[in-house]
């Protein structure tokens, strides 16, 4: 990883602590373990930052949200929905392209500055996944719902049973049977979740991750997009991460906790991002064949992004601005 710096907020040691008293030690100790805020301020302005092009008009979206004094789990809510309700989109909603029964399935989470977080798993017929995991988190006592519980629960909240079929993605999937080849891996170049990390007016962070998943993947196949800790992270006090590319990969690395915790302990949001991907390569003989990319947010209003390979771009929304950011890859 490229070296980044630890925040030295006190290195007088052990010998140091009678010079300056034991609470100072003791929050030093506390520092060094991250439970103390970062020392810098805290970034008011307002942001959204997302995975892919397709971010820029979710961001677009989730600003709309904000100028409407929309709070940071509402700007990430409404924003991946906009993504979602695009049936045109192969990777993420009702129109993506289905597992190898033909059946499209929705894995999607949600997490809040306060910690707590929903997700959905394996989901069917739901337009709006991202919107049932919020769902979880607010009106449960669980984090996870999975398949056929999850989609009940949808409906019993109000959430309308949809039928719909992409039929661009249906002929894919009949050019796939043409072969049936069983090969978990994602494209470099696809684009496939939207992970979408807000920063509202008060410096809160929030985040929403949602994607069909992988094309034509084993029927139950959950990936990173919907677990708390791999797909997306937030630790309000820090900052948010959350990933794009093969979830296998993504999961095994905690990856987006992963990004959090560095941050954590001083790293810029690009550094923590780098750091992650690094480890997915350690973790992979096979790093070259697929695609894995992070972004990251801190409480500051930095942000950054990193991949396993060229082709990575992520949508940032600053300032009232939008732009589309290529991020910076292994070149090794
Ligand atoms: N990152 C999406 C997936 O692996 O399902």
């Amino acid at each position: 990883m490229g070296q980044y710096t630890r925040r030295k907020f006190l290195s007088a040691g052990a010998a140091g602590a009678t010079a300056i008293g034991f609470a100072p030690l003791l929050a030093a100790c506390r520092e060094s373990v991250g439970e103390v805020a970062a020392p810098y301020a805290v970034f008011k302005g307002g942001l959204v930052l997302s995975t892919w092009d397709f971010g820029m008009k979710s961001n677009e979206e989730a600003w709309r949200v904000l100028q409407a004094g929309g709070a940071a789990l509402d700007m990430a809510e409404k924003g991946v929905n906009l993504c979602e309700a695009d049936l045109s989109a192969l990777s993420v909603g009702l129109g993506g392209l289905p597992d190898r029964e033909g059946k499209t399935t929705l894995d999607a989470c949600i997490m809040g500055p306060d910690g707590k977080a929903g997700s959905v798993m394996f989901l069917e017929n739901i337009r709006h996944p991202a919107s049932v995991a919020r769902r979880v988190m607010e009106k449960t006592p669980h984090v996870q719902l999975v398949g056929e519980g999850a989609y009940q629960f949808a409906i019993s909240e109000g959430f309308t049973h949809d039928d719909y079929k992409n039929p661009e993605a249906e002929k894919a999937y009949r050019q796939w049977l043409t072969e049936s080849k069983y090969e978990p891996v994602i494209n470099i170049e696809n684009h496939d979740t939207i992970g979408l990390l807000a920063m509202d007016t008060r410096g809160d962070i929030a985040g929403a991750c949602t994607t069909s998943g992988l094309a034509y993947k084993m029927r139950g196949r959950v990936g990173d997009s919907p677990i708390i800790g791999a797909g997306l992270y937030i630790d309000n006090e820090v900052g948010g991460a959350t990933s794009t590319g093969l979830g296998e990969a993504v999961i095994r690395t905690c990856g987006s906790f992963l990004v959090v915790e560095m941050m954590r302990r001083g790293a810029t949001p690009a550094e923590a991002c780098e750091e992650a991907v690094r480890r997915v390569m350690k973790k992979h003989d096979n790093w070259r064949e697929f695609q894995v990319g992070f972004l990251a947010v801190n409480k500051a209003g930095d942000t950054g992004a990193f991949a396993l390979q060229e082709g990575f771009s992520y949508a940032l929304h600053k300032e009232g601005k939008g732009e589309l950011v290529r991020s910076n890859w292994l070149k090794n």
